[in-house]
């Protein structure tokens, strides 16, 4: 692959920003074998429906076999590890003022990877909340039943996620929104930009004067506008961001999670 080469000017943008706004994608997890959605061969949705696995209609008509899926899902991001990716942005939030990361993603490998200000526009799957009245789960009793039941009301409870046709939490992205308007600079990160509101996000913060990095092996509807596109995987692109922008000092410690 071709040296990643990243213009003065956006160094020059990245050293004085005092607010950095990041939004991720699947992509960003790729690296450590999490699966993306529309990847071709590799995809999620190449090989299932969304409509039977991702929809309330879908948990209604069959609670076990969603809950099973989300299940089978947690059990695998559980035996994963972040990747030079997610922790060279964790390291990009100890350089400046404000820095904020909005994450399409479920799987909190940014959390683990050390990333402290995170807006997760779609949930995280090692959350549960009741399906009949919406409200955040911590504990339950395993008693064997498919889907675990509320403790409080005994209704079903599910994955706190956002499936297709839910709202996304306002005041997730209430944050997302205003951190797109407010920022210096603003990255898009392996995300394919076909889902929105996130997929705005980018767009808003080019409009509202941001420098706009996307780094993404693949040409997305974004990347013409994009003042800089890093066509290459985010492992290996971010450290390199890190690298130029705050040089020597950079440590690169990918094998031990922060607390
Ligand atoms: P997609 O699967 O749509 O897109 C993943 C993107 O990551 C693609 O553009 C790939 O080219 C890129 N990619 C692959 N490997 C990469 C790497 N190593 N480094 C950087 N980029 C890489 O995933 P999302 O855009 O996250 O929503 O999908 C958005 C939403 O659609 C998801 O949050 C999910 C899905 O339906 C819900 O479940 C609500």
């Amino acid at each position: 692959m071709a040296p990643i080469e990243i213009p003065n000017a956006v160094i020059d943008a990245l050293r004085h920003a005092r607010h950095i706004a990041v939004l991720t994608g699947a992509g960003v997890s790729a690296e450590s074998g999490v699966p993306t959605f529309r990847d071709a061969q590799t995809g999620l949705w190449s090989k299932f429906n969304p409509q039977e696995l991702a929809t309330r209609e879908a948990f209604a008509r069959n609670p076990k076999v969603v809950w099973e899926w989300y299940a089978y899902r947690r059990a695998r991001v559980e035996h994963v590890a972040p990747n030079a990716g997610h922790y060279a942005l964790a390291e990009m939030e100890k350089r400046v003022a404000q820095f904020t990361l909005i994450t399409q993603n479920i799987d909190g490998l940014h959390e683990r990877a050390g990333s402290r200000n995170i807006i997760e526009l779609h949930g995280n799957i090692r959350r549960a909340k009741c399906f009949a009245e919406d409200v955040p789960v911590a504990r339950w009793i395993d008693d064997g039943q498919i889907p675990p039941r509320c403790p409080r009301c005994g209704a079903y409870l599910r994955p706190d996620v956002v499936w297709f046709g839910e709202m996304l939490p306002p005041s997730a992205l209430d944050a997302a929104f205003r951190a797109a308007q407010t920022c210096d600079v603003f990255f898009s990160i392996g995300t394919s930009g076909v889902v929105e509101p996130a997929a705005s996000l980018p767009f808003l913060a080019l409009r509202n004067g941001a420098v706009v990095i996307e780094v993404n092996p693949d040409a997305t509807p974004f990347s013409a506008s994009a003042t800089l596109h890093l066509a290459a995987p985010s492992g290996i692109a971010l450290p390199r961001v890190v690298e130029c922008a705050w040089t020597a000092d950079v440590r690169w410690n990918t094998a031990r999670e922060s607390g």
